[in-house]
């Protein structure tokens, strides 16, 4: 794979190549064509890694403006932005070519340095394109009553995998479809962030390599994805359903054992789900064994689709699901085991006895915990032990 950076080196051009946007884009170019000096400034929002910066670029080199960036967070003092801007907005191209200016992030400036924006914007002689990523930062109300605003979206995923697609073929970089779908939708729309996980991962993409990405922002939650899965009878709809899913393979695998019974009533349709359910963990079983990482797909296919081909009709009801039992027996034996140990440590470190004496010491504490309160309080601060584990010794 290419030593540049994917960001830099994919970045587009021309209009044409930008991902999504397509309104917003139009919305832009009929402000510049149509540019007189009682025209708005335009104000682009949007998140970070949608595109504001490629936008403006782009925008300037395919109508031929000399693009001036002033980076509003970046100029330090109020006198330096006043000097560059105002210089940039009444002066003439060095080239004799129109001007475009962008004033990048204007919502990152102190507020003082952007009222002195707003003042300095009704001067310009140019078409002047500012930037932001939050509309509702503190002290944006003025600059926003003085500009158009356009508002963009996040990338959708489809088009964010379409690009990262584009660029793996170019890059000669192995990919498994769904797991560059995965790698798109963790973005959550950014597509800088899509980009510099592509290049994190290296030149294989698959759902293994994936796994060392962490999604952004708003992760699926469980519960939908169960929902989705139990709910859809079409295959494709829920498998897409564990694409975006914090929980594992294995947590999904116990959350869908555990609500089988929750959504589906006919035994039929049990049966059948059941043997995805198995299908699905004895491939897992085997990924366990030889690291055949390339059948975890299969396992979210079978927990996916197949579960949710395996009922006959759609039951047009809520569920209430339920939390797996497993895991949470597991978690209790592994909090049991931590408080074991905790007080273990308390023993031998207060009383200065062997490991060997733990069980007996333990025994006689319970004895005397449970027929004495006046010594459990007593020895319970002495040995520093929470109520927690004064309950554990009690029940032991
Ligand atoms: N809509 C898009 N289509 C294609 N590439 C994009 C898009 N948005 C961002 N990028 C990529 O991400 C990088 C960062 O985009 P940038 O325009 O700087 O985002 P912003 O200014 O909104 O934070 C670009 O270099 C480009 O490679
Ligand atoms: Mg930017």
């Amino acid at each position: 794979m290419t030593a540049m950076l994917l960001t830099e080196k994919y970045r587009p051009q021309h209009l044409g190549d930008i991902q999504g946007h397509s309104k917003a884009i139009e919305e832009i170019v009929s402000w510049l064509e149509s540019w007189t000096a009682n025209s708005k400034p335009l104000l682009l929002v949007g998140d970070p890694g949608v595109g504001k910066t490629t936008i403006a670029y782009a925008l300037a080199r395919e109508y031929g403006y000399e693009l001036f960036e002033v980076n509003a967070s970046d100029e330090r003092t109020k006198s330096m932005l006043q000097e560059r801007v105002e210089g940039a907005l009444v002066q003439q191209s060095l080239f004799g070519t129109q001007k475009l200016i962008l004033l990048d992030e204007v919502d990152g400036a102190k507020a003082s340095e952007r009222n002195q924006l707003t003042k300095l914007l009704n001067k310009s002689q140019f078409p002047v394109l500012l930037t932001a990523n939050d509309l509702y930062e503190r002290g944006m109300a003025q600059l926003r009553q003085k500009c158009k605003v356009v508002k963009l979206k996040h990338v959708h995923t489809n088009s964010v995998k379409a690009h990262l697609k584009r660029i793996c073929e170019k890059e000669n970089i192995t990919y498994d479809e769904t797991a560059l779908k995965s790698l798109a939708s963790k973005a959550n729309g950014d597509v800088r962030v899509a980009l510099n996980d592509l290049q994190s991962i290296g030149d294989t993409i698959d759902m293994h390599t994936i796994k060392t990405v962490t999604p952004r922002d708003t992760e699926k939650n469980i519960f939908d994805a169960l929902m989705i899965i139990f709910k859809t009878q079409e295959i494709a709809k829920a498998r897409e359903a564990t694409w975006n899913l914090a929980e594992d393979h294995d947590m999904l695998l116990e959350w869908i054992r555990e609500n089988i019974i929750v959504e589906y009533e006919q035994t039929a349709d049990r049966a059948a789900a059941y043997a995805y359910l198995s299908l699905a963990d004895m491939y897992r079983g085997r990924i366990r064994q030889r690291q055949y990482w390339h059948l975890l797909k299969y396992v979210y296919d079978f927990l996916s689709g197949g579960i949710a081909s395996a009922k006959q009709e759609k039951y047009r009801k809520f569920s209430k699901y339920r939390f797996p039992t497993i895991i949470k027996k597991r978690s209790q034996a592994k909090q049991k085991k931590e408080t074991r140990q905790a007080i273990e440590q308390k023993l031998k470190a207060t009383l200065y006895i062997p490991s060997s004496a733990v069980y007996s010491t333990l025994l006689w504490l319970q004895y005397c915990f449970n027929n004495d309160d006046e010594f459990r309080i007593y020895a319970a601060e002495s040995l520093g032990l929470s109520e927690k584990e004064q309950q554990y010794i009690q029940q032991l």
